[in-house]
């Protein structure tokens, strides 16, 4: 259910923000969608977070509870925040999840919730915004992820769903003017891993201490206004990538010994 938390007029909420532009952001309560929200407000944003549990001193001007993994309660979500007389410019989709499991390993349970919030629901929530952005001239924004780009031994769900995300992000591109920034953070300092639905506990890599959130916010945020398509951070994982297509043998390997799943 998408209950209303905060009341403003609607008048108040039209004319916030020194930009008088409004900036989405899915899962805006924590980590990364926390720190965008933080950035897009101090450059005079009006923002709207969209995520299920409210927190204190959230720095947006409104708060909608929604399970996003749920079709019907994302249903109308767009419309309805627009009812709300919020002129939507840019639409982040930002809330995610992981899973640590073998494939054999993978319930059909989890495997249909990660899709769902990591695939479903932004490409519902795309598709629900992409005419007011058009309309706007404004920024539909995909936090997908590196893991996108290459296979590692026990994301196997998580990165289908950032990659299928990417893909459907790059194609979208190919028919529509709309503004579309594909972001794949690298590991980001934000607990996300702690979130995780692990079946494996995650082993302790030096990956695992990296980038703070604040730093990839900043990027995100050149990127809606440079009108940047892409986002990579931190900028070393492109050879990482690069390494990962050019040795997949050794890849394997490193992967499968983080992991302790032998040779
Ligand atoms: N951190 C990394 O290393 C990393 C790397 C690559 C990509 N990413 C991607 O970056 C995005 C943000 O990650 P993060 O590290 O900032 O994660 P995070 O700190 O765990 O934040 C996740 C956010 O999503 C919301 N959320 C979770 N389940 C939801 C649901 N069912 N419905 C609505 N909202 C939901 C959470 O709020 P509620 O619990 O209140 O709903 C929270 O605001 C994700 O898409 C992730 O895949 C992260």
């Amino acid at each position: 259910m998408i209950q209303l938390n905060r009341n403003r007029n609607q008048e108040e909420a039209g004319s916030m923000g020194s930009e008088n532009k409004t900036v989405v952001i899915t899962g805006g309560t924590s980590g990364l969608g926390l720190a965008m929200a933080k950035r897009f407000k101090h450059a005079g944003y009006t923002v709207v977070i969209v995520s299920r549990n409210e927190r204190e001193n959230l720095p947006c001007d409104r708060f909608y509870s929604c399970d996003l993994t749920d079709p019907n309660a994302r249903k109308d979500i767009v419309k309805r925040i627009a009812e709300d007389n919020f002129n939507i410019h840019v639409w982040i989709n930002n809330a995610g999840i992981g899973v640590y499991a073998l494939c054999e390993e993978l319930s059909d349970k989890n495997l249909r919730k990660i899709m769902e919030l990591n695939y479903f629901a932004p490409v519902d929530l795309s598709m629900q915004v992409l005419d007011i952005l058009k309309k706007n001239n404004g920024s539909l924004v995909q936090i997908c992820s590196v893991a996108s780009q290459m296979p590692l031994c026990c994301m196997s769900t998580y990165s289908s769903s950032k990659s299928a995300l990417l893909m459907f992000n790059e194609s979208l591109r190919m028919e529509t003017d709309v503004h579309l920034i594909s972001v794949l953070p690298g590991r980001i300092d934000t607990g996300f891993s702690s979130r995780a639905v692990k079946v494996r506990e995650v082993p302790d890599t030096p990956g695992n201490r990296s980038t703070s959130p604040d730093k990839l916010a900043e990027k995100v945020f050149n990127a809606v206004k440079k009108r940047k398509s892409m986002v990579v951070y931190p900028f070393w994982y492109r050879y990482v990538i690069f390494f990962s297509r050019l040795c997949p043998g050794i890849t394997r390997s490193v992967s499968r010994k983080i992991w302790n799943l032998g040779k």
